[in-house]
């Protein structure tokens, strides 16, 4: 069942310090991250989060489309971060939306790098951090984050064999609206942290399933093989290829071989 989203729900009593300060609902949107490339040119304030349930080109990473129609939560989050913590947005997120999980539903996602929540082994939650760079300044940085929450994948065979939900996984109905004010918080949490120097990158690191198994990762039109042996800070993947040599993979996507 498709469950609205309202402002009035989300900001009640939120007591958050800078995200949500300002939160716009959509029934139905293009993409969140389009409304709040829109929101930037307006001069939205950091902390300013677009929501909708229903997203008509959602967009992935990697040039992908991410699925929306209904049953799910589909949210972009404007910030405005010093250049050195660009890294950390993606982890911080992670982070957050790994924490909602366990706190709204008493599950307990994983993350595969660098940022897709998985549950039983199936995609609950994607994450694409968008940003505009200008010499040492970071212009805009958008945190847009996408949950299953009770759509049903089965109907799409994109996703079917590779994606679930949050009602799929918990047995149950999942709020919307309680776990999007969790994420709210926590992302507040965390990226308060942040700014003030606690690093989110050891959780982020000490749930990544993606260590120590076989992956592999394309980066572009690369395509690596190898086990992915460790994480740096910078949120890149070291992966040992067959023949000993150890690959950097800065930005891309992984598959895990088992
Ligand atoms: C991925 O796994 O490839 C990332 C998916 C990111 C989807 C979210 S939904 C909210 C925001 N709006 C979009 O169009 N994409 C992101």
């Amino acid at each position: 069942m498709e469950s609205k989203i309202e402002t009035a729900q989300i900001i009640s009593g939120l007591g958050t310090g800078r995200i949500g300060r300002r939160v716009l609902c959509f029934d139905r949107l293009p993409s969140t991250m389009d409304a709040a490339r829109s929101e930037i040119k307006a001069g939205a304030a950091e902390g300013t989060v677009i929501i909708t349930t229903d997203q008509t080109a959602g967009r992935g990473r990697m040039g992908r489309t991410w699925l929306s129609p209904g049953g799910g939560i589909a949210l972009s989050i404007i910030l405005y971060p010093p250049l050195e913590l660009l890294p950390s947005l993606i982890m911080l997120a992670s982070v957050a939306v790994m924490r909602t999980i366990a706190g709204v539903t008493g599950l307990k996602a994983a993350i595969k790098w660098p940022n897709d929540l998985l549950l039983d082994g199936r995609k609950v939650c994607g994450i694409l951090v968008e940003s505009g760079v200008r010499g040492r300044k970071v212009e805009y940085a958008i945190i847009g984050i996408g949950i299953n929450v009770d759509l049903d994948t089965g109907n799409y065979p994109d996703i079917a064999g590779t994606a679930t939900s949050l009602a799929r996984e918990a047995g149950r109905p999942v709020p919307a609206t309680a776990l999007v004010r969790r994420l709210l918080r926590e992302t507040d949490g965390l990226y308060a942290s942040v700014l003030a120097g606690t690093p989110v990158f050891p959780e982020w690191r000490d749930n990544l399933i993606t260590l120590g198994h076989k992956v592999r990762a394309s980066c572009g039109e690369e395509v690596y093989e190898g086990i992915a042996e460790s994480v740096m800070e910078d949120g890149s993947l070291n992966l040992r290829q067959q023949d000993g040599h150890l690959v950097r993979v800065v930005a891309g996507d992984v598959s895990l071989s088992h």
